[in-house]
């Protein structure tokens, strides 16, 4: 007898697109990665610009974006950190530096004021107006008004503008100033816990006043505001998500580290323990114990050593692709896994070891590890577009990017021009290059015998992007359409309701433009 195909719509729909759980057993013992599966839209009722993207990572770690930009060294330090805590989400500050310079990339975004400028350009009282011209046509400034402050930095007036003209170009600083008397400051502790909306009122009541300089309590210089950027700022934060700040209203910032050894092969506690410990001092609100296999003995100890040292703070690590890896660090006294081996858009593991797992599957079956053991895990890498964040969220808290931030104005790194185009350098942290630079023991290798291991990552180039925020407002778009498709209001409800589908080839092919003449791309 002929089987009798379902009629109820349910059962049809249950049968062909299935939860991950039906889903991923169906496939066991097969990988899949994010291009091998799409995603069945469901009843909605919400539209994707009310979708909340919250994420709660760890106990007093939460986003308002689940992206965290990757430690690495052509993609994170203070600049990219800022830039995604502003936006909501974590950027972790790369190891790949000595510890004191770590320290001063997470303090710098720690002391971040959006819209203060930290180091104004300044000019001494005996400076002559004609070196002040100089100075603008040398560098460029498309400003022409400066703080005037003594050898110590002590605030002394302010050069206008309007008196940066050549007729006075023998004239000294100190006869065009404003002096100190006349010139409206405020003091730093006097901003509060909203700087930008003092400034704000500050402008709004001070009528033709467009800069506002900030002093400390010996009235030395500490930055300065301008009215342009107050008023573009204030109009973006209408449309922007939420800043990912702690308790004292600082950016959020992570930061990662290896896991040291001595010469004896232990773990180096002294130097790791130091180290954590001047962060956390510095305001860090997570550490990340970051190395490409994560289910060793010496991520354990070192994961221990932090829980043990500093009980409440969040702690990430990585990387694994397995139930019993995410169950190890759990027990080490994680918070997050970072799940990812061979994914990455620069690594070679999978062609230079021959290990890993496609990422779908491997996130599947670490969140189900994950939630057997109470923690959260991080799809880490081979994300290329907003549609496999999507993806990836149905099953992790949080995704880490690297290739789709690398070509940002924000990435460490300086842009080069080649035939007319313009490129940053991105390179694994497991390349020769990155090891060479210090990275070696993420991979298992010391730095000294870096030229000689076998590299698990390539150098290479990306195209300069949009800055950022551009680059993350097109993501959390996407993510909103995704929810919105999937009638997902939180992260909770799309990881709970997704279905699944396998897709060929051609099926893939389908799912990007195709038998057309493309003129424009999605994002332009
Ligand atoms: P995407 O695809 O976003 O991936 O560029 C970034 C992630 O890749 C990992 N990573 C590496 N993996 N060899 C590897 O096998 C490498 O040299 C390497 N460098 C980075 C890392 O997890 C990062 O977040």
């Amino acid at each position: 007898m002929e089987p009798t195909a379902p009629h109820l719509p349910g059962e049809l729909d249950r049968l062909f697109y299935r939860p991950s759980d039906e889903f991923f057993f169906s496939h066991a013992g097969l990988s899949l990665t994010y291009d091998d599966v799409s995603l069945a839209t469901l009843y909605s009722e919400i539209l994707p610009r009310d979708a909340n993207f919250e994420t709660a990572l760890a106990p007093g770690l939460s986003l308002h974006l689940p992206v965290v930009s990757a430690d690495m060294d052509t993609v994170t330090e203070s600049r990219m950190a800022i830039a995604l805590a502003l936006n909501g989400g974590l950027g972790l500050i790369h190891y790949n530096m000595p510890a004191r310079q770590q320290l001063s990339e997470l303090t710098r975004v720690k002391n971040h004021v959006h819209g203060l400028i930290r180091e104004p350009i300044k000019v001494a009282p005996d400076q002559l107006i004609g070196e002040i011209l100089e100075l603008i046509d040398e560098k460029k400034f498309s400003f022409s008004t400066f703080p005037v402050v003594d050898a110590s930095g002590v605030l002394l007036g302010l050069l206008p503008g309007h008196c940066v003209r050549p007729r006075f170009a023998p004239r000294a600083v100190t006869e065009a100033m404003v002096p100190r008397s006349s010139v409206l400051t405020i003091r730093e502790d006097e901003l509060g816990d909203d700087p930008i909306a003092r400034a704000d009122r500050f402008f709004t009541e001070h009528i033709g006043i467009h800069k506002l300089l900030v002093v400390d309590s010996e009235d030395r210089l500490r930055g300065l505001f301008t009215l342009s950027d107050i008023e573009r700022i204030t109009q973006e934060r209408l449309l922007q998500t939420k800043p990912a700040r702690d308790g004292k209203f600082r950016l959020l910032c992570g930061a990662a580290v290896g896991a040291p050894r001595e010469a004896s092969g232990e773990i180096d506690r002294k130097s790791l323990l130091g180290h954590v410990e001047a962060m956390v001092e510095r305001g860090l609100d997570a550490v990340a114990v970051s190395t490409a296999h994560g289910h060793t003995r010496g991520v354990g100890d070192s994961v221990r050593l932090i829980r043990d040292a500093f009980p409440s703070l969040p702690i990430i690590a990585g990387n694994v692709t397995s139930a019993a890896g995410v169950e190890f660090l759990a027990g080490c006294g994680a918070n997050t896994v970072k799940v990812g081996q061979g994914p990455g858009s620069i690594c070679t593991t999978r062609v230079v070891a021959g290990v890993g797992i496609p990422q779908l599957t491997a996130l599947y079956v670490c969140s189900k590890s994950a939630a057997h053991c109470g923690v959260t895990i991080l799809a880490d890498g081979g994300i290329t577009k907003s549609g496999d964040i999507v993806k990836a969220l149905t099953l992790a808290h949080a995704v880490v990017c690297g290739s789709l931030l690398a070509g940002c104005p924000e990435a460490p790194g300086q842009i080069m021009e080649i035939n007319g185009k313009f490129y940053k350098q991105y390179r694994g942290m497991g390349s020769h290059a990155a090891m060479k630079a210090g990275s070696a023991a993420r991979y298992g290798h010391a730095k000294d015998s870096a030229r000689k291991s076998a590299a698990e990552g390539v150098e290479a180039l990306k195209e300069v992007s949009a800055p950022a925020d551009a680059v993350l407002a097109q993501l959390a778009g996407g993510l909103q359409s995704g929810m919105g498709y999937l009638g997902a209001p939180t992260l909770d409800v799309l990881r709970k309701n997704a279905r699944y589908t396998r897709i060929t080839a051609a099926g893939l092919k389908e799912s990007a433009p195709h038998d057309i003449i493309e003129v424009k791309t999605g994002n332009e």
